[in-house]
């Protein structure tokens, strides 16, 4: 009998989740040895009754790896440490399903379980990588936070879709003289922001990592226009916050998201310049998921294509407990805890960073 492999995709979607996917069914039918199987939506394709998987052959990943998306489905809600039951009263609770799903899994036959998902994601995988689960890690998100490796997949093809929209902004703004907010996402981290910003030639670029003066902001927009003509460019990440403010954020009210829902910090600016004093005319865009759908760039197709190969190779030599992680040249595995012992965050010291000053980018402060 053949040995078997589950895959599933958890958290936020991200373009390159499929090109994951297919590496991995295409590595395992290269042994012969190994059957590959998917679990529906993250988990929770285990956990239901009936259970909803899928086989996983190479028909099935034919074509995919330019598709956006994934074909597993996934969700941002709940999981097996955290499963939502729906009370008499008509509330919620929260109860831990591992030690059952763990044993479900032995019971289908599973012997390793392959996890692309996020920070929350890795850190679920430790949880059950303790209780015994034969598990290995993924890392994606398009907002490039997981410190462990050089870069997630999907983090290019966001900077990518978000370049596109400043450069477009740059046109709008200039042709009517308008000072343009592009909020983009990233969580906590700036990563999205700042590199749109120097593909794009924005004027300013506020990232969480750098609390930001409004005067600053007022300077360059007053620099920038004489009698009345000019424009301005700013891309905002969603997490960025004025110094001494807080982020633009709502608790989520969705049953089983615990993620606060970024977001408004670009309406928040646009108010707060024209309280200010700010005469321009100005406009904000909210990019949103327009960063995480659709076609995956070449580089996100590779790297996610590198990570499927070497998760189905750490299967095949029976190393588990750990993350597949890029470290240029190199695609290799660290292990769970360290992958989720710190945040992604912008060194502001870093070259990136002076880059963008270097070209009198304004940084908010
Ligand atoms: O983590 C990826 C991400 O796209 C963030 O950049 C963003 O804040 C969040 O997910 C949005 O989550 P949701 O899809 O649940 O609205």
């Amino acid at each position: 009998m053949k040995k078997r492999a589950l895959v599933l995709t958890g958290g936020g979607d991200c373009p390159g989740l499929n090109a994951v996917i297919r590496g991995i069914v295409k590595r395992a039918a290269q042994t012969e040895e190994w059957e590959v199987i998917g679990s529906i939506q993250s988990f929770d394709g285990i956990l239901r009754e009936p259970t909803e998987i899928m086989k996983l052959d190479e028909k099935a990943v034919a074509g995919i790896h330019f598709q956006g998306g994934t074909i597993l489905g996934t969700t941002t809600k709940g999981g097996p440490l955290a499963w939502p039951v729906k009370e008499n009263d008509g509330t919620w609770s929260f109860v831990d399903r591992s030690d059952e799903m763990i044993r479900k899994l032995k019971y289908m036959g599973v012997d390793a379980v392959i996890s692309i998902g996020g920070d929350g994601s890795q850190r679920i995988s430790q949880v059950l990588y303790e209780k015994g689960l034969n598990i290995i890690g993924v890392p994606k998100t398009i907002d490039n936070d997981l410190s462990a490796t050089d870069f997630t997949f999907g983090f290019q093809t966001a900077v990518q879709i978000a370049t596109e929209a400043v450069d477009k902004l740059v046109t709008t703004a200039a042709s009517h003289n308008r000072v343009i907010i592009l909020e983009v996402m990233g969580r906590d981290a700036g990563w999205i922001a700042l590199n749109a910003a120097i593909a794009g030639g924005a004027e300013i670029c506020l990232i969480p990592e750098i609390p930001y003066n409004l005067n600053s902001i007022l300077d360059v927009i007053k620099k920038r226009f004489v009698d009345g003509k000019g424009h301005v460019n700013i891309v905002v990440s969603e997490g960025a916050k004025p110094k001494d403010g807080e982020v633009s954020a709502e608790k989520s009210d969705e049953i089983g998201n615990k993620n606060l829902k970024l977001g408004g910090i670009a309406r928040k600016l646009l108010h707060d310049l024209k309280e200010a004093g700010c005469e321009a005319d100005m406009r904000e865009t909210v990019l949103g998921h327009l960063q995480r759908g659709g076609v995956p760039i070449a580089y996100d197709r590779i790297l996610a294509t590198q990570f499927g190969v070497k998760a189905m190779e750490l299967a095949i030599e029976g190393t588990f407990g750990e993350m597949v992680a890029y470290h240029h040249p190199n695609i290799v595995s660290v292990p769970f805890l360290e992958a989720i012992s710190k945040y992604n965050v912008v060194n502001t010291k870093s070259s990136l960073v002076q880059t963008a000053r270097g070209i009198g980018m304004c940084m908010g402060d």
